[in-house]
């Protein structure tokens, strides 16, 4: 029961190869260690007790995805590799088109080409899409029915790539693809080795909170207070990665089990404001998390939360884990590993 998951060593994919091998299958990470660290390895050895296999290179060498995919002849694939700072793929947008459409492309091409081969297990997908696919939403909860629209280089590409996967599989209807439209992934696994490790100054809120608590930064900037919400802060549908682990295992077994498509949000169904997570934080850490309010900043939305029940429907799958529970084990790999993965 191999699955390759195609940036496996990040954040979302370490997580979710914990969670493949906890529930019988044979994860192998395929990465190129641009945005990860090769640490992160020797960390999920410990945690599972066995080793991942790894296979160092990039999604874009189509050649060479063809021959991970006739060595390891995996039953489905998990594509996580891409690039997503929303700053950033303003400021360079061909970077994104090229990494996230272009290597989707790639892995596809290497799929489709090695699918009619002896022994090739049906071509079996789950993509890694975004609640940016929903732009601005006219109202919340979000359901999959929802408009889709981008505002920024990073969620275009996410669309692509979905409205891609629509038509390979008009075309060719024996392939089984599941796209996953994760909302705010935060948190870490329990035992504090893994977790999300940002290169530079963190772009999302957690991280950087964590990063207040622990004196890296003297304060946190909250973007805009005018919103129309509760306390005026944005509200955002915080999911612990753990429980968006648990929701690949569950959309691969509904896949491999159902031989059906299908497209889903993965989120709670409830939303928090960053005032609230600042005080969860503070709860969680025992720490100050000094804050001034700042400018919105641009592009965002005032709220943002899942309807998860077509999820719960289709996978039986649920998120179970609090905001008191992200903070906690966000902070505990925090405060463990104060540089991330570099020693
Ligand atoms: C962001 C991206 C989104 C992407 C997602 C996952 C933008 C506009 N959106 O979502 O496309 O899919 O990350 O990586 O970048 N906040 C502060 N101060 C900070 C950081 C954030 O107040 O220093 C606020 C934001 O205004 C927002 C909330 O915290 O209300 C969450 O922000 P963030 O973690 O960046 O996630 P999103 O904006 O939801």
């Amino acid at each position: 029961m191999n699955i390759l998951l195609t940036g496996g060593a990040g954040y979302i994919g370490s997580h979710t190869a914990v969670a493949l091998v906890e529930a019988g299958f044979r994860p192998i990470v395929l990465d190129n260690f641009s945005n990860s660290h090769p640490a992160v390895m020797e960390r999920l050895a410990r945690i599972t007790g066995t080793t991942i296999p790894l296979e160092r290179g990039d999604v874009l060498d189509t050649p060479w995805v063809e021959s991970v995919l006739r060595q390891h002849r995996p039953v489905g694939v998990v594509h996580f590799a891409a690039d997503k700072a929303v700053g950033e793929s303003v400021a360079q947008p061909l970077k994104y088109f090229h990494h996230n459409i272009g290597g989707a492309v790639s892995l596809l091409r290497a799929m489709e080409a090695t699918a009619s081969e002896a022994d090739m297990p049906a071509p079996t997908l789950v993509f890694s899409s975004s609640a940016t696919v929903y732009g601005d939403p006219a109202s919340v909860p979000i359901t999959e029915d929802f408009p889709r629209s981008h505002t920024n280089p990073y969620g275009h590409t996410k669309l692509v790539v979905e409205d891609m996967l629509t038509a390979l599989n008009a075309a060719q209807p024996n392939w089984r693809i599941a796209t996953l439209r994760y909302f705010n992934p935060v948190g870490a696994h329990p035992s504090g080795l893994i977790g999300e490790d940002p290169a530079d100054i963190p772009n999302n809120l957690m991280p950087y909170v964590a990063q207040v608590a622990i004196g890296r930064h003297e304060a946190l900037s909250v973007f805009g207070d005018d919103y129309p919400t509760p306390d005026g802060t944005g509200v955002r549908d915080y999911i612990h990665v753990q429980d968006l682990a648990a929701g690949h295992v569950a959309a691969l077994q509904t896949l491999l089990n159902k031989g059906k498509s299908f497209t889903v949000n993965l989120g709670t169904g409830r939303g928090h404001s960053v005032l609230e997570v600042v005080k969860a934080f503070e709860r969680a850490s025992g720490r100050p998390v000094p804050y001034r309010i700042a400018p919105r900043r641009p592009g965002d939305v005032a709220q943002c939360w899942a309807d998860p029940t077509r999820a719960e429907a289709l996978l039986g799958w649920k998120a179970q884990r609090t905001l008191d529970e992200m903070c906690a084990d966000a902070w505990r790999w925090q405060q463990g590993n104060p540089n991330g993965y570099r020693p």
